[in-house]
């Protein structure tokens, strides 16, 4: 088994690719669908269809990267997508409703997964932190490469609200923040976390991993460097169909 289709599911799209395993590199064209507004069970593995008929990929394993938490199959919270995910068991239904074997895990911990195998994270002694930087803000933790599985990072209490309402991509793009502004915050949340877990890196994932560069030189307050994903965008994906070999329960 040396490829497999993984699936990131994201708040406003739902992207999918066949992965070599091997290299940890996606292999053709990216395929992406919009996330529909009702984000139900239903709607989602419709759009999951949709995309392994794309692949042909019928009855084949998939790995599935979920914008939530999720323990033993059991999606235990619902910030950026439908409620109805909330104490759902959505690894059995998907694989009930998709006929085929998958493997469901938390977004971030996916992306985690293939930059610290194969990404900025490769060979890094110590702690890990990947932080994807989207609609909301999800976080991955390693100790010399093990993975921590869900520790929501984004979700630390924060002014009156909890961290990913201040320095997610959408509240930079909602409040139309220039980036130093937005930078800003970040670096008051970087500094939390550095200060909390005392990492040896962090890597920042997500779509506006692209444009490090655009606000790196306001990231001034960890002890360790902070660098972007070197899969970008694209590691959700590659660590998903990763999540699928480790994880698998046949
Ligand atoms: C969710 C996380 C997820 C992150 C990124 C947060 O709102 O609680 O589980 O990893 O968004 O999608």
């Amino acid at each position: 088994m040396d490829k497999i289709l993984g699936i990131d599911v994201g708040a406003t799209g739902i992207k999918g690719n066949l992965v070599d395993l091997k290299k940890g590199i996606t292999l053709l064209d990216r395929k992406k669908i919009k996330t529909p507004t009702h984000s139900t069970p239903e709607s989602i593995a419709g759009i999951i269809k949709e995309l392994i008929q794309h692949f042909d990929w019928k009855g084949k394993p998939i790995g599935i990267g979920f914008p939530a938490i999720v323990k033993n199959g059991k999606t235990l919270s619902a910030s950026n997508i439908d409620d109805s995910w909330l104490h759902f068991e959505a690894e059995q239904y998907l694989k009930k409703s998709l006929k085929c074997p998958l493997v469901l895990v938390n977004d971030a911990d996916a992306a985690g997964i293939a930059e610290v195998k194969f990404g900025m994270g490769k060979n890094v002694a110590g702690t890990s932190i990947l932080l994807t930087l989207g609609t909301g803000i999800g976080s991955a933790l390693f100790y010399n490469g093990v993975l921590v599985p869900n520790t929501e990072m984004g979700h630390l209490k924060w002014k009156d609200k909890v961290l990913e309402k201040y320095t997610s991509n959408k509240f930079r793009e909602i409040n139309r923040l220039s980036w130093k502004a937005w930078a800003k915050e970040l670096n008051k949340a970087i500094d939390h976390i550095d200060f909390i877990f005392s990492p040896d890196m962090i890597i920042l994932g997500g779509g506006i991993s692209k444009h490090f560069v655009k606000y790196e030189q306001y990231l001034t307050k960890s002890n360790c460097p902070i660098v972007p994903a070197a899969m970008k965008n694209d590691a959700g994906i590659i660590g998903a169909a990763m999540a699928y070999h480790t994880y698998r329960n046949e």
